[in-house]
């Protein structure tokens, strides 16, 4: 194995795993898994993001339903439209794409997502599974991937050294846990940490996730350390990069994850398996 880690070949492979258990989920229920996408307003990279989880839906055999919402809609026909899906028994999954647009607080809608159904994992009841390491709850699908990612690796992480760079509740905070349920320590460090290289230089994995470009240069890393990459940010050419120097750390670590094709394709294999997940759990 090289030490690049194909994030799009794993989740490639991934996908026709799944694709087939879906079928058999098919033939054994008799309906396909379905999801719902909800997207409101026109932002260009959610747009992006929503066609690319439709056409993963169409990729392994799942039922998608797509709700483009106009960013003129009333907060409470958001809120009713996901209470409609809530008691939908045909409905396995229901993802409102964030951000939401001003005028929306996502910190409302979220919650009133059936938590099984909350194939993003971003619900109090599904963080909570998360933190209480509870195996039926639906867990947010990058963290899901990079966890993949890592082992694809080999490497053992009982008793290595974690580090996290970034706490958003999306990313940073459930990988940590799920890094700690693999017996890994886990250090979390953010915008505030003091010296952060005298922590990156100690990681055996390092995790970064804070949407700064080239944050991570190779002297802030130790040898043979694995990176994930999980930025997506422009660089002074106008070329996608990550938060991690990929020239100067790439020499350095024994694995790594390009940008794009690293951590990126895992989220929407992850979300395919959630909805999955989900759907096993919604049988009637
Ligand atoms: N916006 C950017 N990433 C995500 C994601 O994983 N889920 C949702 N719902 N919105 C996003």
């Amino acid at each position: 194995m090289g030490k690049i880690i194909d994030g799009k070949a794993i989740a490639t492979a991934l996908q026709e795993r799944l694709k087939e258990q879906v079928a058999y989920f098919a033939m054994t229920v008799g309906r396909k898994p379905k999801l719902a996408v909800i997207m409101v307003g026109e932002d260009p990279a959610s747009a992006i993001y929503v066609r690319n989880k439709i056409r993963a839906c169409e990729a392994v055999g799942v039922t998608s339903e797509a709700y483009k919402l106009a960013e003129s809609t009333e907060p409470a026909y958001l809120e009713n439209l996901i209470r409609k899906l809530n008691a939908d028994n045909s409905v396995d999954g229901i993802l409102v794409q964030l951000p939401l647009p001003l005028g929306f607080n996502a910190k409302k809608i979220i919650p009133l997502i059936d938590p099984k159904k909350d194939v993003d994992g971003f619900s109090q009841m599904n963080i909570g599974s998360l933190l209480l390491d509870d195996k039926k709850g639906l867990y947010s699908c990058t963290p899901l991937g990079i966890m993949q990612l890592i082992l694809s690796t080999g490497v053992d992480l009982t008793g290595k050294h974690a580090v996290v760079v970034g706490r958003s509740n999306e990313v940073g905070k459930p990988v940590a846990l799920m890094l700690l349920q693999h017996n890994a320590t886990v250090t979390i460090c953010h915008s505030k940490t003091k010296d952060l290289g005298e922590f990156t230089r100690t990681a055996d994995v390092l995790v970064v996730a804070v949407g700064q470009k080239k944050l991570i240069k190779g002297d802030m890393v130790k040898d043979g350390a694995v990176v994930i990459d999980v930025g997506i940010n422009c660089d002074e050419n106008g070329k996608l990069c990550g938060d991690v120097d990929f020239e100067s750390v790439e020499p350095k670590a024994s694995f790594i994850t390009p940008v794009p094709g690293g951590v990126g394709p895992m989220t929407i294999a992850m979300l395919m398996a959630n909805t999955l997940k989900a759907a096993k759990g919604n049988v009637q």
